[in-house]
């Protein structure tokens, strides 16, 4: 495996990197804005990139908003600024998901999988604006409409592809019994609590992943509550919504 190294001055201090297997090279494109190379299939990438780092990365054009490792915009945005090209980049990105420096998974993806996360990642990072064409349809929309209790059961799944959200933003309910139930098909575990409107805990569910269910059982009076995943940084990065009792 050939190996190259590089300096990239990031957050105003020089960081040695070494980067670019010979797999990216062989991927690599000419420089400039974009990613050229035909072998990496962008879509792909953005997809498995919010299903396996969005939760613990912040990437705007991927609309992934996790804070567990650093903000990938603005990780990037020096070595954007000082004209390293995104194949660049890329082969930086394919090294960390390779090889990490300490607490981010190693080989979280692999082959060209990891080829494929690591382009978009290059492609995306520090750019602005909105992904475009099938890029912008890869990845479904987070939450969308509302659930309705009903037979004292409420459903509030967790978003399928990874994205720290539920499915719907907000839910309504009758008083009395409730439960939620908390479907998480994606690999990112997440779980469901439930707090009244001054912010106290009434109840939890267990903390799952790949199709487990997060089931909380609370007792309801009319009035405004908010559920929100437990996991650290979750809430925080939108994972939270309004359950209304009447
Ligand atoms: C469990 C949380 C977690 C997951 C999942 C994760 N990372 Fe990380 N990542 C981190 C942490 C923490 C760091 C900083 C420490 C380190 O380098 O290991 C990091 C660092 C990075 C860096 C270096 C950023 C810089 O400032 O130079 C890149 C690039 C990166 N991750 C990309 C990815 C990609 C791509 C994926 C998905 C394949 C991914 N990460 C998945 C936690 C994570």
């Amino acid at each position: 495996m050939e190996m190259m190294d590089l300096n990239r001055r990031r957050r105003g201090s020089f960081v040695a990197v070494v980067a670019a297997s010979a797999l990216v090279a062989g991927i690599a494109g000419c420089g400039g804005d974009d990613i050229k190379g035909s072998r990496a299939d962008l879509v792909h990438g953005k997809q498995e990139f919010v299903a396996r780092c969005g939760a613990c990365h912040t990437l705007a054009r991927a609309g992934t908003r996790g804070n567990v490792g650093p903000d990938l915009d603005a990780a990037f945005a020096q070595s954007i600024e000082d004209g390293f090209g995104r194949d660049t980049i890329q082969g930086v990105v394919h090294e960390q998901i390779l090889y990490p420096n300490s607490r981010m998974p190693a080989k979280i993806v692999k082959g060209q999988t990891a080829v494929d996360v690591a382009a978009y990642v290059a492609n995306a990072a520090s750019k602005g604006g909105e992904d475009q064409g099938a890029l912008a349809s890869a990845v479904r929309t987070a939450s969308a409409g509302s659930a309705r209790a009903e037979g004292g059961k409420l459903e509030i799944d967790a978003n399928p592809d990874g994205q720290l959200a539920y499915t719907v933003r907000t839910a309504t309910a009758t008083s009395g019994a409730l439960e939620i139930d908390s479907r998480n098909a994606s690999s990112v575990p997440h779980d469901i609590a439930l707090a009244s409107a001054d912010g106290s805990e009434l109840g939890k569910g267990e903390t799952v992943s790949g199709g487990g269910v997060s089931r909380v059982d609370v007792d309801v009076r009319p009035g405004r509550y908010t559920f929100y995943c437990t996991l650290p940084g979750h809430r925080e990065a939108g994972m939270e919504g309004t359950l209304t009792v009447r």
